[in-house]
This record gives structure tokens, C-alpha cells and sequence, in this order.
């Protein structure tokens, strides 16, 4: 009698554990777009083009693509359609977006739900594997004084394939291109029919935000996005990276197509 609801039990925990997905899949799989979103989506879908960069365009000595920007993003599940690097737009921010995007996952800006807290670490873009936090990951020297070819050039880790990720229950919010269904979407993308791309654009965004957040969301002392110091970095670091003055700088733009002198940086 008892041993029948018993096996029951344990037939659910199983399934329901092989099919633990990370958060960016249950939320994208969950999805049932309403006519509405599928609307958007269309039109998103027919404002697309496909972008080739050209590689030869650069004259010596002027101008090279850093290999950096392909090699850092081409694992990632958003570029199989955005651009390497993805901002354009924005003429102010577009060159200082893409250049986080060297060592910050798109989904740690774009992804930003409300009520879902998560945590950040480093992940390594190879494989998906957790990094672990440590002062030489960051661009921002650990201590100014010191100049290149001591100790403290030799801790520098940083690279270009391990970035700060989103977490949640202990398992990366994110995939990589590499992922079944990341490559389920590429063959959507290429071979399959309007409908079904319009479908497939409207679930993987669901969860996304159109824009990231404002630098200060991440360049101020109270309550940053990220916690510097659970990734690692020493206090003095810390402090360099929250104080930085380009993002204090940005802070003055109160209007889109305000401009600001540089000589005013200094006052
Ligand atoms: C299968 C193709 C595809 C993939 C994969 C994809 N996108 Fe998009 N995305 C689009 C299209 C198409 C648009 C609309 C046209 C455009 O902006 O180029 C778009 C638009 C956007 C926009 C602009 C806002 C908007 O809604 O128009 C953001 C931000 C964005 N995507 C972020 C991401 C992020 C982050 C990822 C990875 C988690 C991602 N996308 C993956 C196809 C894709
Ligand atoms: C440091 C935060 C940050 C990261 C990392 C980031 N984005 Fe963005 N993204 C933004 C912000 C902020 C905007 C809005 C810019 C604006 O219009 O003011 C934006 C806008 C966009 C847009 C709209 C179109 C455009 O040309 O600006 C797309 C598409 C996009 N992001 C894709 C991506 C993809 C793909 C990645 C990862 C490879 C990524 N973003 C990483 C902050 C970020
Ligand atoms: C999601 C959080 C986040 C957002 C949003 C963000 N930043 Fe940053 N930014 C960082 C982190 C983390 C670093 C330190 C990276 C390192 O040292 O490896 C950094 C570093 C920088 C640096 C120093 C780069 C260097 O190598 O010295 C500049 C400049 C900067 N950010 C400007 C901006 C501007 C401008 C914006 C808005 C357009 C912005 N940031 C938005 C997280 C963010």
C-alpha cells in the first residue's frame, strides 16, 4: 500500500532532477508568447539584417580589429545574431558597452527581472565552469605603484574568455552557443520559416531587457549591481572601479543629445 505513492514520489524527484534547467531556459521555456509579443516580435524579426564585418578594411597602421572582440564574444549565445561587438546605437555608450562586454556576460546587463536577485562570479567561457574570485581577473591594477614585470603583474590572470556571470540556485543563468538549444535556435534562425524565427525571437528575449543599466547602476558606492569584493577584488581596487571618473562623467548627460566639453571634465 505505502510502497505504491513511494515509487511515485521518487519517479517525480528523478525526472524533476534531470530536468533541473538554469533560470535564462526555464524562463525562455516557460514562455507562451500572446499575440502581442508575437507582434513585436515580427516586426523585430523584419528589422533584422545581417551584418558581415569585413575584415581587411583596416589601413596599417591604423584602425586593426583587436582579435579580442571576435575571440571574446564568438561563445556566446547572443552573437549568433547580434554583432561582434552588439552596440551600435548609442554613439555616446556603444564604444564603452562593447568594451565591458570583454569581461561582463550580456545576460548580467540585459538580464535584470524584477523580484530575482542573483550573484555574480566569473565563469569561464570555454566550458561554462566557475572561476574562482581573485583580485588578478580585473583590468584595474591591484596596486597603482608597482609597474610591469613585478609580483604584482605576475598575478594578472585576466582573459578575455572569463567573465562575470548571473547565478542562480547555484547554477549559471545563461548558455553558450555550444547549448542543444542554442543550436536548436541557429537552425531555427537559418532554415526555419518566418513564423517560427518570430516565435523563437519573442521566448529568448522574454526574459531580456532592452536596454542595460545606466553606469552608476554599477559605478557607485551604495549598493552596486555587482559585489566587487565577492569577486575578488582587493578594497583599493574596489575603490578605483566604483569611483572611476567616465562613469561619474556620465552621470552629468541629462539629456540624450546633450554634449559636454572635454575641458569640463575638470571643473
Ligand atoms: C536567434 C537570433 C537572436 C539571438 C540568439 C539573440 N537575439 Fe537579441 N535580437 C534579435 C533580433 C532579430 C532583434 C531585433 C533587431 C535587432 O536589434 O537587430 C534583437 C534585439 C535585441 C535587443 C534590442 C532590444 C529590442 O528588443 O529590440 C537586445 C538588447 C537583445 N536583442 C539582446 C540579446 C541578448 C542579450 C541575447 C543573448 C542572451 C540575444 N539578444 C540573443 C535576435 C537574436
Ligand atoms: C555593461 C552592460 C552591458 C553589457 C555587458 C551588454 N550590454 Fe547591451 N546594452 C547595454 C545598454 C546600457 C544598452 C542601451 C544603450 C542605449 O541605447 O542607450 C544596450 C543595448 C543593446 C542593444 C540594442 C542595440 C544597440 O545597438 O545598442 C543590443 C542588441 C545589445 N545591447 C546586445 C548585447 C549583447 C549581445 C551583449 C553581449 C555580447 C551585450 N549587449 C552586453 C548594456 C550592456
Ligand atoms: C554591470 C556593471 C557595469 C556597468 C553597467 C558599467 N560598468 Fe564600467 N566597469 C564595470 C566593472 C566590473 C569594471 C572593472 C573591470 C576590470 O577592472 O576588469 C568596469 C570598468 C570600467 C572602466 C575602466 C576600464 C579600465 O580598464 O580602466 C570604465 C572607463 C568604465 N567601466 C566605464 C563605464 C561606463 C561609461 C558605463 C556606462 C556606459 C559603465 N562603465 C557601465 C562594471 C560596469
Amino acid at each position: 500500500m505505502i510502497r505504491f505513492p513511494f515509487t511515485i514520489i521518487l519517479l517525480l524527484l528523478s525526472v524533476n532532477g534531470a530536468s533541473a534547467e538554469n533560470y535564462y531556459l526555464q524562463a525562455v521555456k516557460s514562455t507562451r508568447p500572446d499575440d502581442e509579443m508575437l507582434m513585436k516580435s515580427r516586426e523585430k524579426v523584419k528589422e533584422y539584417k545581417k551584418v558581415e564585418i569585413q575584415d581587411d578594411l583596416e589601413v596599417p597602421p591604423f584602425h586593426k580589429r583587436g582579435d579580442w572582440e571576435t575571440e571574446s564574444l564568438k561563445k556566446t549565445f547572443c552573437t549568433q545574431c547580434h554583432l561582434s561587438p552588439p552596440h551600435t546605437k548609442n554613439l555616446r555608450s556603444r564604444a564603452f558597452l562593447n568594451m565591458h562586454t570583454q569581461f561582463i556576460a550580456c545576460e548580467t546587463c540585459h538580464m535584470r527581472p524584477e523580484g530575482v536577485d542573483f550573484d555574480y562570479q566569473w565563469v569561464n567561457y570555454r566550458d561554462q565552469s566557475v572561476v574562482e574570485a581573485d583580485a588578478g581577473l580585473f583590468r584595474q591594477p591591484i596596486n597603482l605603484q608597482k609597474k610591469q614585470n613585478t609580483p604584482d603583474a605576475e598575478k594578472r590572470k585576466t582573459d578575455v574568455l572569463v567573465k562575470i556571470a548571473p547565478f542562480k540556485d547555484n547554477q549559471t543563468a545563461m548558455i553558450l552557443n555550444s547549448h542543444a538549444f542554442a543550436e536548436q535556435t541557429t537552425k531555427i534562425w537559418e532554415t526555419g520559416s518566418e513564423e517560427e524565427r518570430v516565435k523563437r525571437r519573442a521566448i529568448i528575449h522574454q526574459p531580456l531587457k532592452e536596454k542595460g543599466p545606466q553606469c552608476d547602476a554599477c559605478h557607485q558606492k551604495d549598493n552596486p549591481l555587482l559585489d566587487l569584493n565577492a569577486l575578488g577584488a582587493e578594497k583599493a581596487q574596489a575603490k578605483r572601479i566604483l569611483n572611476h571618473i567616465v562613469p561619474q562623467f556620465f552621470k552629468r548627460y541629462k539629456e540624450d543629445d546633450q554634449k559636454i566639453r572635454i575641458n569640463s571634465l575638470l571643473q
